[in-house]
């Protein structure tokens, strides 16, 4: 039994609320947008299933922008243009509108864009229940105490029907099973029904839930955790998604066997991969691509994006990582910096307040206090002493500095790349390296020291009295 899908993505509304430049599906939520999370559940319905079909996107306000950022994301969306937004149904209809195959799919999903909780568990139940019930039509609904703003579901003998807010009774008004505004549908149905949906309400829209009736072979399926369905309308309500959808994740990396100290101030975006064993300080942001090894310490206000740590490597305290790579047993930090291109290799020591772009470290070298490194190869067992500097960009461009294995480089040493020092090398303090030094070599270029017995005094400023 092949079943097809026509999945519709309602995200045609603006979101004047949000206050934010962008349209509501491009409104940001962890370290994605809102639009992504139906669309990435619906990818999710489809495989679990084993559903083929067609997934649309109906686009009104700002379309442009919706259309660019999705089409680049996931190119198999389609996409259907609401030009005023009249309603929900008057949404579906651009949408049948938009590709007439869609009217032969067997079943039509419609979500909002703007429900980031919602997951395939939900849509999986409810094309169960339709399954097995042999349903027209399910919608999803929650009990909510203080309902205010969403459609009133009224149960009948059969089927049910809803009222909006709006145009609803006093006493409708005290039912608190509501409308989630997710909706499982026989294609057929739907296609028969909306043809009668008007706007003769309150608000004049054309309302999509107008399509359930009493006494049809219709049926509300009410969840027990309303919050998934929560909509994002204002800021409070995309904070509190944002806290539902990081709290999920904790949880499932707990039952991975992750470690947190206090988990209510780990941030820790959905992608995020984190082995068993690791322990998380608060305050610890991790987000992107990021994937995390086993038994790791991150330890407090340490941010994490895009990057790679792998098993038993440290990240000390207040630590950047950004797309970075740091090998086993690696330490870094406190307070340093790896910028894109850093990877640091296996039991490397990178200490505070050093910075690493674009350069390879090798097993067991050491940066450990104050130092910029660009653009450079250090080798096995290299000492980087304090407060060194690869001089990489000559004002127009990048150049390469290369430091073989075990050499020694002083504190207060640049080198003025390009540049190679070779293995076993010796570089006193403070020499600046312009040269290529040979394995083995020593280098100094440190000016002499020139000592007079009591010309400090010249030297000495005496503050003028007034
Ligand atoms: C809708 C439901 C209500 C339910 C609530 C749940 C209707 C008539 N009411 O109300 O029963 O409790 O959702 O949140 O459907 N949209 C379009 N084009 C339009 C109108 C809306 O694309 O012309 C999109 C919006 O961008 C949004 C979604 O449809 O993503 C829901 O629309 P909205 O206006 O927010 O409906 P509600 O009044 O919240
Ligand atoms: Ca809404």
């Amino acid at each position: 039994m092949n079943l097809t899908i026509g999945a519709v993505i309602l995200a045609a509304g603006e979101g004047k609320r949000l206050k934010l430049d962008a349209p509501k599906p491009l409104a940001p939520c962890l370290d994605k947008k809102l639009v992504d999370f139906p669309i990435r559940e619906i990818q999710k319905f489809f495989n679990q299933n084993k559903l083929t079909g067609i997934k649309t996107a109906v686009i009104g306000h700002q379309r442009e922008l919706v259309q660019t950022y999705i089409s680049k994301r996931y190119p198999d969306v389609k996409y259907a243009v609401q030009e005023r937004q009249l309603g929900t149904a008057d949404a579906l209809r651009a949408y049948f509108d938009s590709d007439p195959s869609t009217h032969k799919l067997d079943y039509t999903l419609v979500i909002c864009a703007d429900t980031p909780v919602v997951s395939e568990a939900e849509l999986t139940k409810m094309l169960e229940l339709l399954q097995s019930e042999k349903m027209d039509a399910v919608a999803a609904t929650f009990q909510d105490p203080t309902p205010k703003g969403y459609g009133r579901i009224i149960r009948g003998k059969k089927g049910f029907h809803i009222v909006e807010e709006k145009d609803a009774t006093d006493d409708q008004r005290k039912i608190t099973e509501v409308n989630s505004g997710l909706y499982l549908l026989k294609t057929s149905y739907v296609l028969e029904n909306l043809k009668s949906v008007d706007s003769n309400n309150k608000s004049g829209e054309f309302y999509l839930t107008d399509i359930f009736k009493d006494g049809l072979n219709v049926d509300a399926l009410c969840f027990p955790h309303g919050n998934v369905f929560l909509g994002v309308n204002n800021l409070e309500q995309l904070e509190q998604v944002e806290t539902i959808l990081r709290a999920q994740k904790i949880v499932q990396l707990r039952e991975d066997g992750v470690r947190f100290i206090d988990s209510n101030h780990a941030y820790i975006d959905d992608e995020v991969e984190i082995g068993a064993g690791t322990l998380i300080y608060p305050n610890v942001f991790i987000s992107g691509k990021s994937k995390i090894g086993k038994n790791v310490i991150i330890e407090m206000g340490a941010q994490i994006k895009d990057s790679v740590v792998a098993d038993n490597a440290r990240i000390l305290a207040y630590t950047i990582l950004e797309e970075a790579k740091i090998h086993e047993k690696a330490h870094i930090g406190p307070f340093a910096r790896m910028r894109p291109g850093a990877d640091i290799g296996p039991e490397a020591k990178i200490g505070n307040f050093v910075e690493i772009k674009k350069s390879v470290l090798d097993r067991g070298a050491k940066v450990s206090h104050l130092s910029y490194v660009g653009d450079a190869f250090i080798g096995e067992e290299t000492n980087i002493g304090c407060g060194f500097i690869t001089c990489n960009y000559d004002g127009a461009n990048k150049h390469i500095t290369r430091i073989g294995k075990n050499s020694f480089i002083g504190s207060d040493s640049q080198t003025i790349a390009p540049v190679t020092i070779g293995d076993d090398c010796f570089v006193a303090s403070a020499t600046t390296v312009t040269k290529n030094m040979p394995d083995g070599s020593f280098a100094i270029s440190r000016g002499h020291q020139t000592t007079k017995e009591g010309m400090a005094k010249k030297f000495i400023k005496v503050k003028e009295k007034m």
